[in-house]
């Protein structure tokens, strides 16, 4: 038994579920108003049967226990896996238990070493680096909050508080606290400066940015990477953002610690840094989680840089790369500061001025056209190409018709061209990849042994399993699932490894992105075997098999509803609820003319 049935099977979803929201019983199920949205009557419901929750209201959404942990505590799913198999008393070791044990003391010792740099800046030594502090107007309680210090000078003070508590020297310098010089002095690593703990998701110490305080250089110094910190992976404060951006709807990420902080201070909470980095696919998708809409504050001499766009077209790919699979679409906006100030400076000065700032933020695509523009040199025909080289692509691989469609004429107007000449110069553009749709009879649909799935509630699924399966062998198809979300996964482990893969886009980034306690599963799904479909059959096995999975869904979804109002099919039903069945009813009707305008034609 996987650990995730073995969770399932000790833990109760009402239990789980009363902890959180009170629940009341309603027939054979219970009720609540919806802890994700805000609502007077409660359409929240928890099905003790079926031992999952659903939410009838805004936000039509459901799921397990799983699901439901990883919604109300802003986790991913190994995070609510761990917490569900604490309350379950069920072990999860997946990982070797040295390194488990290793990257507990790197995490021990770096919270010991942010709290000596607090008690440095509030003693004595601290007193030019408080002054700096106050100076720059950063209160007692930012101070506090973000466990701020100081790193007193002499290069040896951090080893020898670490030494009389008999910490493990090694394991300090594996965190980066302290390094040995070249004449093999155990040094430290941070010394006379302010200190800046980088804490990762779970509020750990993972890291920390060292500022010079006397004008030195560099600036800043930062823990190198470690078993625990990867600068590159990492968004400055996310933990204490998390919940004002799912709130908010926004992320907002700007470049430096103190920007951050001085947002927090003034009641901003859903700004992160990207601690000066080019933002990095993996800061993406750590708040691609959270928000639909993050908006990246952009100095305004880094606006019209090269670099800067070209990360800017990775972070939009980030951003873009398999919006199918989540409902809402995710949008990148660009906010441009004034030239000369940094969201700090500007947050001091006026709270109102950074709220129009950040609202006055435009799409990407709006950003980047005439930033692109402002490039190259749109008088001759080489400057025009090369400015539609670089866009092109991008507006080919939007999802939106629509939005394609309006780019491609604002790039059209932007580059003086007519519609037809920007579409004749990019002929030798490939469209997005694409999967054509093969015609014809196509062998090799998924076993119809799948068709139903008596195992579907045990301990395997092997419709999804095939699907994954397919996915994983052949991820170039990744994009045949359009219009499939990952709830229409009834298996937990499946829902997650199709929503990461969704996300991830490659099997490389899948695997650095998977939780470990997934690993098994996954290994198991890339190594057996699909045979007897055949990459040519294979798209459209796909889709046959996620359309089973959808026609599923809904008659899962269907008989949710009956139960959830305890009423016998046939039975008079409320208006509202009739309007739902409908709309399911609908998507199902929907569901059975794909397939059938997808069947080969004979
Ligand atoms: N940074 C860095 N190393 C440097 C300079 C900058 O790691 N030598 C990173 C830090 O994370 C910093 C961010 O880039 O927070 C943005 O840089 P900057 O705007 O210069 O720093 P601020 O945080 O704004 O700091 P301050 O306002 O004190 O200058
Ligand atoms: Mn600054």
């Amino acid at each position: 038994m996987s650990v995730v049935d073995d969770i399932r099977d000790k833990l109760d979803i009402v239990e789980v579920i009363s902890g959180y929201v009170p629940l009341r019983k309603a027939g054979r199920n219970f009720k609540a108003r919806c802890p994700f949205h805000t609502e007077k009557t409660p359409s929240f419901t928890v099905s003790p049967e079926r031992q999952t929750w659903r939410c009838f209201g805004a936000c039509a959404t459901g799921g397990d226990i799983f699901n439901f942990v990883m919604r109300k505590d802003n986790v991913e799913f190994g995070e609510a896996l761990r917490r569900l198999a604490e309350l379950a008393g069920v072990e999860v070791s997946t990982r070797p238990k040295e390194q488990v044990d290793l990257e507990e003391s790197l995490f021990r010792v770096n919270q010991e070493a942010a709290r000596f740099y607090n008690e440095m800046l509030m003693s004595p030594e601290g007193r030019a680096a408080l002054k700096y502090l106050n100076d720059r107007g950063i209160d007692a309680k930012a101070i506090e909050e973000f466990q701020l210090g100081y790193s007193p000078k002499g290069r040896d003070r951090l080893r020898t508080h670490l030494a009389t508590l008999d910490a493990n020297l090694g394991h300090a310098t594996q965190a980066g606290l302290l390094r040995s010089d070249d004449e093999g002095n155990v040094r430290d690593f941070f010394f006379g400066r302010l200190m800046v703990p980088i804490l990762d998701r779970r509020s750990r110490v993972a890291g920390f940015g060292g500022r010079s305080l006397d004008g030195s250089n560099p600036k800043y110094i930062n823990t190198p990477a470690t078993p625990i910190f990867d600068k590159q992976a990492t968004l400055y404060a996310l933990d204490k953002a998390a919940s004002a951006i799912r709130e908010q709807e926004t992320a907002v990420i700007v470049e430096g610690y103190m920007d951050v902080i001085a947002a927090h201070q003034n009641g901003r909470k859903n700004v992160v840094a990207s601690m000066g980095t080019a933002l990095t696919e993996r800061q993406v998708y750590l708040v691609r989680s959270l928000t639909k809409t993050v908006v990246l504050a952009l100095d305004a001499d880094a606006a019209g840089q090269e670099a800067t766009l070209r990360s800017l077209e990775a972070s939009w790919r980030a951003m873009e790369r398999r919006r199918f699979g989540q409902r809402q679409e995710v949008a990148l906006r660009i906010a441009v500061l004034p030239e000369g100030s940094d969201p700090d400076d500007i947050i001091r000065e006026s709270v109102d001025r950074w709220d129009e700032i950040v609202k006055s933020a435009v799409p990407y695509m709006d950003f980047v056209i005439p930033a692109m523009a402002r490039r190259h040199d749109l008088s001759t025909p080489q400057g025009k190409g090369r400015a539609a080289e670089g866009l092109m692509p991008i507006i080919l691989s939007m999802g939106n018709a629509f939005e394609q469609d309006r780019y491609f004429g604002q790039l059209a107007d932007t580059l003086e061209v007519t519609r037809d000449q920007l579409q004749a110069s990019i002929g030798k553009l490939r469209p997005a990849a694409r999967e054509r749709r093969p015609a014809g009879p196509q062998p090799g649909a998924p076993p119809s042994s799948t068709t139903v799935s008596p195992l579907a509630s045990g301990d395997r699924d092997p419709l999804e399993e095939f699907v994954l399966k397919a996915l994983l062998h052949w991820p170039e198809l990744l994009d045949v699932v359009e219009d499939h979300t990952p709830e229409e996964f009834r298996r937990t482990e499946n829902r997650e490894l199709f929503t990461q893969l969704l996300a991830a886009g490659t099997i490389d980034e899948l695997q650095r992105r998977l939780d470990e306690s997934l690993a098994e599963h996954f290994t198991r799904l890339t190594e057996s075997d699909i045979k007897p479909t055949t990459r040519q059959s294979a798209p459209r096995a796909i889709q046959d098999a996620l359309g089973r999975l959808k026609q599923r869904h809904l008659r899962d979804r269907q008989a949710e509803i009956l139960e959830s109002l305890d009423i016998e099919p046939g039975a008079e039903l409320p208006k509202d609820i009739e309007d739902s069945i409908a709309s399911v009813n609908d998507e199902l009707k929907e569901g059975f003319l794909v397939g059938a305008r997808e069947k080969p034609r004979r």
